[in-house]
């Protein structure tokens, strides 16, 4: 079943797509569990999936890397990002663009590393660097265990414009929002 519907007022349309995010974050299978972040290297987008890891309380979106990954790069050189996300049970699309803040040995990489080490840590904890041309994939998977949380990075992405897109039998809708103190403001746009 769709999430929104052509009944909805555009003003409502944010709410029900940061429930559908939070669900997304929390919940293990759900379709908005991953997320497609696009970047821009040298004047050219580069899309990859990443897991989206939690929304925060001010409704920023969060994700983790490595500190040493090409994204992190990229994202240092050139300000403008993208997240896209696609429901693909109930047809909802939802796209922003977004500054960040990469969040790199302080408090918060601390808290979430405590959910990590143990558990996915290797993700974070290659003796190379991510993207680093190897002989053996055996070379790629060699671990650094004294690395720790070195390069466990969090990416909090603060959304500025969000385009949404409902698909549905009973109409597809669809919406552009921007950021403004706080606060969407929207309005629907041809499908
Ligand atoms: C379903 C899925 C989830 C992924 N989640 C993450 C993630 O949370 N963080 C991450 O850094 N890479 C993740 N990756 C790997 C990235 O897509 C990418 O290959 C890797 O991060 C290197 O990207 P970069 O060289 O552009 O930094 C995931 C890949 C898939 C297919």
């Amino acid at each position: 079943m769709a999430i929104i519907s052509p009944n909805n007022n555009i003003d409502e349309i944010p709410n029900l797509v940061f429930l559908e995010l939070s669900n997304g974050a929390s919940k293990k299978k759900h379709p908005f569990k991953n997320v497609v972040l696009t970047t821009i290297n040298e004047n050219k987008p580069k899309s990859r999936w990443v897991v989206f890891r939690k929304l925060s309380l001010e409704k920023n979106l969060l994700i983790y890397t490595d500190f040493r990954s090409k994204k992190i790069q990229e994202l240092r050189k050139n300000l403008k990002c993208g997240l896209l996300f696609y429901n693909n049970k109930q047809g909802l699309q939802v796209h922003f663009n977004a500054s960040y803040k990469i969040h790199h040995n302080n408090e918060l990489t601390k808290k979430y590393w405590q959910g990590i080490a143990g558990s996915s840590s290797e993700n974070y904890t290659t003796f190379y660097p991510p993207s680093t041309p190897i002989n053996t994939i055996n070379d790629g998977h060699k671990i650094d265990k004294n690395l720790s949380d070195r390069y466990f990075s969090i990416i909090e992405f603060y959304p500025s414009d969000m385009s949404v897109l409902q698909l549905s039998r009973g109409g597809h809708v669809r919406a552009n929002f921007i950021k403004v103190d706080n606060k969407w403001k929207g309005s629907f746009i041809v499908p």
